[in-house]
């Protein structure tokens, strides 16, 4: 092998910055030529490719968002778009490439990967919910931005006594919100892989009251049920008065983590070797704190649960 290329898709996360940095610096110092593919999918069709030098990725490691710019990208779906994109990977000389991102991206790379281009994937969304890897990158940095502002909205709602609902980023997952409503020391968490009880909601909020504690911090998994249906329901089935607070693209941002940082110097150092190795479908993650890789397949015909003895605890420890 003698060039890759490196890109990043879907929605940021901190840390890509630090993996790309280390696709860059590992295939350099392997003796592979490495090119950087701007907008993602997109960027791959429209030959957006640039060759990387070391200086190129300097100054990055500790930025958020990702210099190679993101997209979701519907040409890609389709078949015309994907022969595009495999004409310009031969045009540069490209092959191999190194795909961060979720698991739209991964699919993505799953369609190369049909088309005879090898890839290997990069885990990196903050909703840590890619199969077959404990932790993407952006899930660390994005569980510390819930957990500051979670301790932020605790100041104000026991000065004013009163209950909040917290929605969280997650998309079906509900691991940000479960990590975050625990270390956040939430009353109750409320997540797409549980079944949704109002009554508990309301006895949790109202056993807490009886002991005299007059706020109460409900975490929301977004792919649980939007904040204000949950507000209404609340309202309308006890009485319950809460106040709002949709976290939203705040918890894409800022600077990695310093897990972050390390877990993407190396996934991505890791997706090189792979690709050096000749693995032609390869998914990098994090398995009893071990960097592995496996077969792409995996991401798409396993899937895991959420740890719920993690919410057990949680539900424990906030009686
Ligand atoms: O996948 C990352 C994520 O931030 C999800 O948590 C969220 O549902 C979605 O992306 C939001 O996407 P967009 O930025 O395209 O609105």
């Amino acid at each position: 092998m003698r060039k890759i290329a490196v890109l990043t898709s879907g929605g940021d996360a901190p840390g890509m910055n630090a993996a790309i940095r280390s696709v860059v610096r590992k295939a350099i110092f392997e003796g592979l030529e490495v090119a950087g593919v701007f907008n993602g999918y997109q960027g791959l069709i429209d030959g957006k490719i640039e060759q990387f030098q070391l200086g190129s990725v300097g100054d990055i490691i500790q930025r958020g968002g990702t210099v190679l710019r993101s997209a979701r990208c519907p040409e890609f779906m389709t078949e015309e778009g994907r022969q595009k994109a495999v004409r310009q990977i031969k045009l540069h000389g490209i092959e191999g490439i190194v795909i961060i991102g979720g698991d739209g991206s991964f699919r993505g790379a799953n369609e190369l990967v049909k088309l005879n281009i090898p890839c290997a994937c990069v885990p990196a969304t903050i909703d840590n919910d890619i199969n077959g890897t404990e932790f993407t990158i952006g899930f660390d940095t994005a569980l510390n931005t819930v957990i500051e502002a979670i301790d932020k909205i605790r100041d104000t709602a026991t000065s004013h006594e009163r209950s909040f609902i917290i929605e969280v980023m997650g998309r079906d997952a509900g691991d940000l919100a479960l990590w975050a409503g625990l270390g956040g020391g939430a009353e109750s968490i409320l997540l797409p892989e549980k079944e949704f009880d109002v009554t508990s909601v309301v006895n949790r909020i109202k056993k807490s009251a009886d002991r005299g504690k007059k706020h109460s911090i409900i975490v929301l998994a977004e792919g649980m049920m939007p904040a204000n249906e949950l507000a209404e329901v609340l309202k309308k089935e006890a009485n319950v008065d809460t106040r709002v607070s949709v976290l939203g693209h705040i918890q894409r941002g800022g600077s990695p983590s310093a897990r972050d940082r390390v877990i993407a110097s190396q996934y991505g150092a890791r997706a090189v070797e792979a690709l050096m190795e000749g693995k032609r479908s390869a998914a990098i993650g994090m398995r009893n704190h071990k960097v592995v890789d496996y077969n792409l397949e995996e991401v798409f015909t396993k899937r895991e649960k959420l740890d719920l003895s993690l919410l057990d605890l949680a539900e424990t420890l906030s009686i």
